[in-house]
This record gives C-alpha cells, sequence and structure tokens, in this order.
C-alpha cells in the first residue's frame, strides 16, 4: 500500500481547505466510500486540490459531451444515402443504450440529446442512458472518476439485464461516449453469454489501447476532477490502491517501457479486457466476434485523449518518436486476442474520423451514425458508409 505520496497531500491546512470547497461538493464528497476495505480513505485525501497551482490552461471541453454546429429541428430527415433493408415483420428499432464519458453524467442535458436524435433518427427506439453505479447527478459523475471499474461494470451488467425491455428485445445497440466506450466493450467482452446481446457497438474517442497521460480537468473548480488527478499524480498509479479506486487510472498504459511491464501486472482493468497477458481468455474473443458491427469513431483535432489514436485501438510510442502501429498491424489483432480479426473478416470492424476536438460532436454525424448502425433487429447494413481506412 504506497500511501506515502497522498501524504503530502495531508499537510494542507485544514484552513485552505474549508476555503477551497463549495459546501455542496464537499458533501457529497464526504460520502465517498472506499472501494475495498483494504483500508479506510479519508474522503479528505481523495478531494484536496493544489489550492497554490495556477489555473490550468486547458479547452473547456474535458470528456464531457458537447453538440456542435447547427443543430437538427424536428422531424429529422434520414440521409438519402441511406437504405434501410428491414426484414418486413417488425420494424422496431433495437433499443440503445449509452454510456458517458469522464465528468459526465446520465442525467446531463447532453445525453438526453443524444436519445432525442436517436428518436428523430428511428423512431420508437427505447434509449437507456447508463450510469455505473445506479445513482444519479452529481453521484452518478462521481463514479466516472472514482470507483472499481469491475465492479461498475457488473453493476451494469445485472441492470441491463434485469430492465425489462432491454432483457427481452432481439438485442441492443450501444453508443460509448469517451471511456464508456472501452467500458462498453467490457460489457460485450465480460457478460456478453448473458446479458442483453450487443449488435452494433459505436464508441467515440474510446481509450481502447489506453493513455499516455491523465486528461486535465476542463475547470479550475472542478474538485471532483482535480482531486482524482492529484491522487493520480500522486506516482501512485501502478498500485492496488489507486488501481481499485481511480477509474482513469484502470486504463492507463503510461509511455515508458517500464510502464508496460507495471500495465501488464496491476491494470485493473485494460489489461485484462484486452487479454494483454499470458493467459487468455477465450470468451472475451467470442464475444466481441460476435458483434454485428464494432465502429470506432476517432476525432481528428483529439487533443484531450494522449494519443489520440487509442480511439482506433492503435498502439504509439510515446518515447520512441512518436511511432503509430495500426490495429491491424499488432499482436493483439493478428493473433486475434479478442475476436477483432474476425470480426474485421466477416465486415464487422468500421473506422470512422470525424473532425474536431474530442466529443465535439456534429447533429449531422451523430444521426448519419445512428442511421447507419442502429434501427430495427432485420436490417442489413449496406455498404460502408463513407469508407476510412486506418
Ligand atoms: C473469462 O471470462 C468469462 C466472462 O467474464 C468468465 O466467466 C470466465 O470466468 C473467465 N475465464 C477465466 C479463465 O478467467
Ligand atoms: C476490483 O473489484 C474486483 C471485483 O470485486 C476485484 O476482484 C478486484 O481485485 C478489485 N481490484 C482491485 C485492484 O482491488
Ligand atoms: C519505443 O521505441 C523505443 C525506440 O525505438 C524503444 O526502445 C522502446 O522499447 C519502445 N517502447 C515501447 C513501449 O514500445
Amino acid at each position: 500500500m504506497q500511501l506515502k505520496s497522498l501524504s503530502t497531500l495531508l499537510a494542507l491546512p485544514a484552513v485552505a481547505f474549508s476555503f477551497a470547497y463549495p459546501p455542496s461538493e464537499a458533501e457529497a464528497l464526504l460520502e465517498l466510500q472506499p472501494a475495498d476495505d483494504t483500508i479506510a480513505l479519508s474522503p479528505k485525501l481523495v478531494i484536496i486540490p493544489e489550492v497554490d497551482e495556477e489555473p490550468l490552461e486547458v479547452p473547456p471541453q474535458g470528456a464531457t459531451l458537447t453538440r456542435v454546429g447547427p443543430q437538427r429541428a424536428l422531424p429529422a430527415q434520414k440521409p438519402a444515402a441511406e437504405e434501410e433493408e428491414t426484414d418486413d415483420e417488425d420494424d422496431t428499432p433495437l433499443p440503445v443504450v449509452v454510456w458517458h464519458g469522464l465528468g459526465d453524467s446520465a442525467d446531463a442535458e447532453g445525453l438526453k440529446e443524444v436519445a432525442e436524435l436517436i428518436e428523430q433518427v428511428h423512431p420508437g427506439t427505447y434509449t437507456y442512458l447508463i450510469s455505473a453505479t445506479g445513482a444519479a447527478g452529481s453521484a452518478d459523475r462521481q463514479a466516472s472518476f472514482f470507483g472499481n471499474v469491475t465492479r461498475q461494470l457488473d453493476h451494469v451488467c445485472h441492470a441491463l439485464a434485469e430492465d425489462p425491455i432491454l432483457r427481452t428485445a432481439p438485442a441492443i445497440d450501444a453508443v460509448g461516449f469517451s471511456q464508456g466506450g472501452q467500458f462498453l466493450r467490457g460489457y460485450v467482452e465480460r457478460c456478453g453469454g448473458w446479458a442483453p446481446r450487443v449488435r452494433s457497438l459505436v464508441t467515440f474517442g474510446s481509450q481502447h489501447n489506453g493513455i499516455a497521460e491523465f486528461q486535465k480537468c476542463a475547470s479550475p473548480t472542478d474538485w471532483v476532477c482535480r482531486g482524482a488527478n492529484a491522487v493520480l499524480g500522486g506516482g501512485t498509479v501502478w498500485s492496488d490502491f489507486v488501481q481499485s479506486r481511480l477509474v482513469p487510472a484502470q486504463y492507463y498504459r503510461g509511455e515508458t517501457d517500464d510502464d508496460r511491464a507495471n500495465y501488464l501486472e496491476h491494470s485493473n482493468f485494460l489489461a485484462d479486457i484486452n487479454n494483454e497477458r499470458g493467459a487468455k481468455n477465450a470468451t472475451y474473443a467470442e464475444n466481441l466476434a460476435a458483434l454485428d458491427k464494432f465502429v470506432m469513431v476517432l476525432f481528428d483535432d483529439d487533443r484531450t485523449v494522449v494519443p489520440k489514436e487509442t480511439g482506433w485501438f492503435a498502439d504509439v510510442n510515446m518515447t520512441g518518436g512518436y511511432a503509430v502501429t495500426p490495429l491491424r498491424q499488432r499482436p493483439i489483432y493478428e493473433e486475434d486476442w479478442i475476436g477483432l480479426k474476425r470480426l474485421d473478416e466477416k465486415g464487422g470492424l468500421d473506422f470512422v474520423r470525424l473532425a474536431g476536438e474530442h466529443m465535439q460532436l456534429l447533429d449531422d454525424d451523430l444521426v448519419r451514425l445512428f442511421a447507419k448502425y442502429f434501427g430495427p433487429a432485420g436490417k442489413k447494413f449496406g455498404a460502408s458508409w463513407p469508407k476510412w481506412e486506418p
């Protein structure tokens, strides 16, 4: 248990602490529970920001969803190029589940708007906005920073399996924004055998191959984010203590060779669902290969996620001149550790590139993607629209 680097946080005078916190946030944070029974974490340890530091220079968006550009008025027109061949019997669209990103919450306005867009494109769609712990609002937002992802995922698998509409649907479609994307991939791999089956999984700017840096907080007064980053910056990222509590740590990969070794040994989530360790779980590969479509959307101007190519599951050598190895040239694909090669060979793997910064989404792009990949159960996916190659 490496608590040493956290102790510097304790050194901050209590008076600084009480000035630094808006009461409501601080109260909410005091309810933070340690993820395990190993050691009682004083909530103050987690949330104390470095109050003497200059405001962070960051783009204002973070991983929360923003719609940019002209917004669509009802009723939406389906893109003319989309042919929706469906079977004649049932044109009820499959339900869609949506997992939000870091710093967002299931009841955030942007997420509700996504649900409305899905409804415009495929009227009658049942859209389910995932909360990792079942909590709403600021508690759900907190759970995007804090918690053991394995436990959160387990909660989500059960919640989806118990939902009366999702569990009786022939299958479901899924949208994962940012970290929600790799969590939904985890859902497919771990729970695909018993929880509602996913047909199309679409991920936006997700960190499938991990991150080399932690995201900066969008706002200097975002105490939850800064509290998380204070712990992450403490040099304890590979400890079980941090791996079981700090969400971004569980898909952190680092950049040095030492980081890689530590990642393989200690990563609580990503190294496991990527089947990167010696013992591969064949069920993960079978479940992922059973998708109809796995669509990875990359934001071309992504400056929030480092490296952005993780959105396409590419590997980037950060210390070796930013050498990018595309997914299809990596052992995880070539040796088919998680079923991506099988999926690709049946035409199920699509790479999509969108202009713009992380999670800055144009309605038109969302509409085109929803039109193409979601809809009724019998739907045939026409020729890839448009065709991107990594
Ligand atoms: C592989 O993953 C499945 C699904 O999560 C799980 O039930 C099984 O126990 C895992 N097998 C091993 C060997 O870990
Ligand atoms: C996270 O939770 C799972 C399930 O309870 C547990 O097996 C695992 O050890 C936990 N991770 C850490 C790093 O404690
Ligand atoms: C990155 O490239 C450097 C120089 O080629 C190499 O020494 C290093 O092992 C590579 N690191 C990783 C993590 O692949």
